[in-house]
């Protein structure tokens, strides 16, 4: 694990950005996107790099994360929508290169299959941009999600519910369920790269970092990873019983 730690959100953003654009670089590059608050600050930088630079976002193809159940893709709260608007239609983001898990299907087992193979006919996912959960999820890879897990339905934890019921309007009841790349989707990517910021994340951070490797906290399965690139801003490190640097864990003194 390669943990770096920034003084803020916004730092962690622009780090973020840095790494993301290198690993565009390489020829048809296939990048895992997340959702949530924390990548916001990512895909804005993406878009505004591509701006200055005149970056072609079109050569890319994408593999979200994971998906609601039950929500159209028009639905303000699905994440192809939240995609859409925050990073793909501004960076030029091809839809026909675009991939989200499928909660609206009839059989959702068979989608979730496909949706295995359809990353594999696109030679695996070359860099996967995470998040955590405040209760240590990575995806919708909840706590006693199998380290081995493939994409699958997910029932969502009553702290996802209500870390997410923000995004829901008063008396919208958020989906209980999702489609989600499992655990050992995740592991293939080539390179992980997970951000964290704020507080609220400190705990989980430090459980996934230094606590042991366990499906009771899925981002622990991070220190199993070859690559896994971590970007905490202070206090998301705030728990941290280590400092760590340079790829290195030494006892704070
Ligand atoms: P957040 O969610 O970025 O909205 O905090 C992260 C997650 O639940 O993975």
């Amino acid at each position: 694990m390669f943990v770096e730690i920034l003084s803020d959100y916004d730092a962690v953003s622009a780090r973020a950005a840095e790494i993301v654009l290198a690993a565009l670089r390489r020829e048809n590059p296939v990048l895992g996107c997340a959702t949530g608050s924390t990548p916001i600050g990512l895909y804005r930088r993406l878009i505004a790099l591509g701006n200055e630079e005149g970056l072609d976002f079109s050569r890319i193809a994408t593999f979200n994360l994971d998906e609601y159940v039950g929500l159209p893709p028009e639905h303000p709260q699905s994440y192809g929508r939240f995609m859409r608007e925050h990073f793909f239609d501004a960076a030029g983001v091809d839809p026909a290169r675009v991939h989200m898990p499928d909660g609206m299907a009839d059989d959702l087992e068979a989608a979730c299959a496909a949706y295995e193979r359809s990353i594999e006919v696109a030679g695996g996912i070359d860099l996967q941009i995470l998040g955590i959960g405040s209760n240590g999820h990575l995806a919708f890879n909840e706590p006693g999600s199998s380290l081995g897990s493939r994409t699958r339905v997910q029932a969502l934890t009553e702290k996802t519910l209500s870390d997410n019921a923000r995004f829901f309007g008063e008396g919208e009841a958020p989906p209980r369920k999702a489609v989600t790349m499992g655990l050992g989707t995740i592991m293939e990517a080539r390179k992980l790269l997970m951000l964290a910021s704020g507080t609220g994340k400190a705990a989980a951070v430090r459980d996934a970092l230094e606590g042991p490797v366990t499906a009771m906290c899925p981002a622990s399965a991070l220190q199993m990873h070859p690559h896994a690139h971590i970007l905490l801003d202070e206090a998301a490190a705030s728990a941290l019983a280590y400092r760590h640097r340079d790829g290195v864990a030494e006892p704070k003194r």
